[in-house]
């Protein structure tokens, strides 16, 4: 006989580590990470899927956490920017963003920074119109996109071989 708390819940890897949420299956990803999982750099914007502060990566894609269900992510891997905050590639980002003065309030940043991360995975070397469609789905209030696009492509010539 197996334990319950073995089996309660949904799986799922969230940043490395499996885990098991105890939140009903059609709760939203962005939800569970934020209450659930305390990991609040995923941020609430307007809960449609179209600002992008909410974005993680589900197995290395760029999805907007709230327009999934948790049930629907069992066995997946979810990166959220606390995770990617330990990797070599946020520190390139950081920097690059800092330096080309691409953070204002800070609130689009989680998003726009896993964004580039899913762009510059497929695109290392982006063109100004590839930056452009890998922050479409982001909106910033503050920066203005060109400090972004600069910053993407700061970060793509910064960190040349690591993506
Ligand atoms: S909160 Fe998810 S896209 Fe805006
Ligand atoms: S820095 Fe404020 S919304 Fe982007």
């Amino acid at each position: 006989m197996q334990m319950m708390n073995e089996q309660t819940g949904i799986p799922f890897i969230l940043n490395g580590r499996p885990v098991r949420s105890l939140s009903a299956p059609g709760t939203r990803l962005l939800e569970v990470l934020r209450d659930e999982f305390h990991l609040t750099g995923t941020k609430c914007g307007c809960k449609e899927g179209e600002c992008g502060a909410c974005s993680v990566l589900i197995n290395g894609r760029l999805v907007t956490s709230c327009l999934i269900a948790v049930g629907s992510i069992a066995q997946q891997a979810v990166l959220t920017i606390e995770g990617y905050r330990e990797t070599e590639r946020f520190a390139v980002l950081d920097a690059a963003f800092a330096d080309m003065a691409a953070v204002q309030c800070g609130f689009c940043t989680p998003g726009m920074v896993l964004a580039t991360e899913a762009l510059l995975s497929e695109h290392p070397h982006p063109s100004a119109e590839e930056i452009r469609q890998g922050l479409s789905g982001n909106l910033c209030r503050c920066t203005g996109y060109q400090a972004l696009i600069q910053a993407v492509r700061t970060a793509a010539q910064r960190g040349a071989g690591l993506w």
